[in-house]
């Protein structure tokens, strides 16, 4: 059985993709997250996880969300990670999890797509988007046919950077970048509600017909993104660029 999480689509196109390769069921985490609840799942079949890379690791709301779930039947697992470039020492992290969870890590796969994070950079060109979008296939179906034969996934060496990026900076950036108090909305603001809808932690409320943002954010930009009028900025760094979500996933 697959279980993924997705900000903006890229990891949700991939699990499906994935679902198809391995003729195997695929949910979404989204509602587990967004209300507390334990999901109970039971699978004869390898576990895949599938989710964004967020500062070199698996978020933390979808590690939540694996740990609190109780999975039966199968004890086999892999991660699927899909990343604007690299995953860093995440492997090793999700082999520790899956100790954690009672289970044997069969390794990490790593997937380039997009890069979602326009909080830090500029949102990839549609030809960027196209070309990333075409390559996948062929490295999910290699992916999905190492989980068919049982085999491990492949994964490079991590070196000292990795480890790094992975260990400290990981966690000097959940405390201070992810800063959900630097969300603004203007006036541009049609009052759909959609923020609301699609933010994963519950962090959004309306309030007079307009999003205020709580304390709990992930920051997988599924707001900002979604906004239909692009009225969302956070601080200065999102101003004038474009937003991403993964084409072949926006209308679900
Ligand atoms: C908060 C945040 C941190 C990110 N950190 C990394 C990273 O460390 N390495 C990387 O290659 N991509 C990173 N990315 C890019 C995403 O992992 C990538 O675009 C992913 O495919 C988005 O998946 P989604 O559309 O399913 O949310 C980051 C994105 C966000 C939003
Ligand atoms: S998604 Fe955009 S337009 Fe809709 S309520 Fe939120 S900020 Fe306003
Ligand atoms: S507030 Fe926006 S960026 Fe933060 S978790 Fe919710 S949807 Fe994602």
């Amino acid at each position: 059985m697959i279980l993924y999480f997705s900000g903006t689509g890229n990891s949700r196109y991939c699990a499906r993709l994935l679902a198809e390769y391995l003729q195997d069921d695929c949910v979404d985490a989204f509602r587990y997250i967004r209300d507390g609840i334990a999901g109970e799942f039971s699978s004869q079949k390898p576990w895949v996880f599938v989710c964004p890379t967020y500062c070199w690791q698996i978020p933390r709301a979808f590690a939540g969300f694996l740990r609190s779930a109780r999975l039966s039947g199968s004890r086999d697992a892999y991660f699927v990670m899909t990343c604007g470039g690299e995953v860093g020492n995440a492997p090793a992290a999700n082999r520790a999890l899956c100790e954690e969870m009672g289970l044997v890590c069969h390794g990490t796969f790593s997937v380039v797509m997009p890069d979602n994070y326009i909080v830090l950079f500029p949102a990839p060109t549609e030809e960027e988007t196209q070309k990333l979008l075409a390559a996948a296939p062929a490295v999910l179906r290699s992916c999905a046919d190492r989980i068919l034969a049982g085999k491990d996934a492949t994964e490079h060496t991590p070196g000292f950077a990795d480890k790094l990026k992975s260990g400290v900076v990981n966690t000097l950036f959940y405390r201070f970048n992810m800063q959900p108090k630097k969300f603004t909305v203007s006036d541009a603001c049609v009052s759909c509600g959609k923020c609301e809808k699609v933010c994963p932690l519950g962090n959004i409320r309306m309030e007079n017909g307009r999003p205020v943002w709580g304390e709990h954010c992930t920051h997988c930009m599924a707001c900002i993104s979604g906004c239909p009028a692009e009225a969302i900025e956070y601080g200065k760094s999102t101003r004038g660029k474009a937003r991403y979500q993964c084409p072949a996933e926006k209308e679900s």
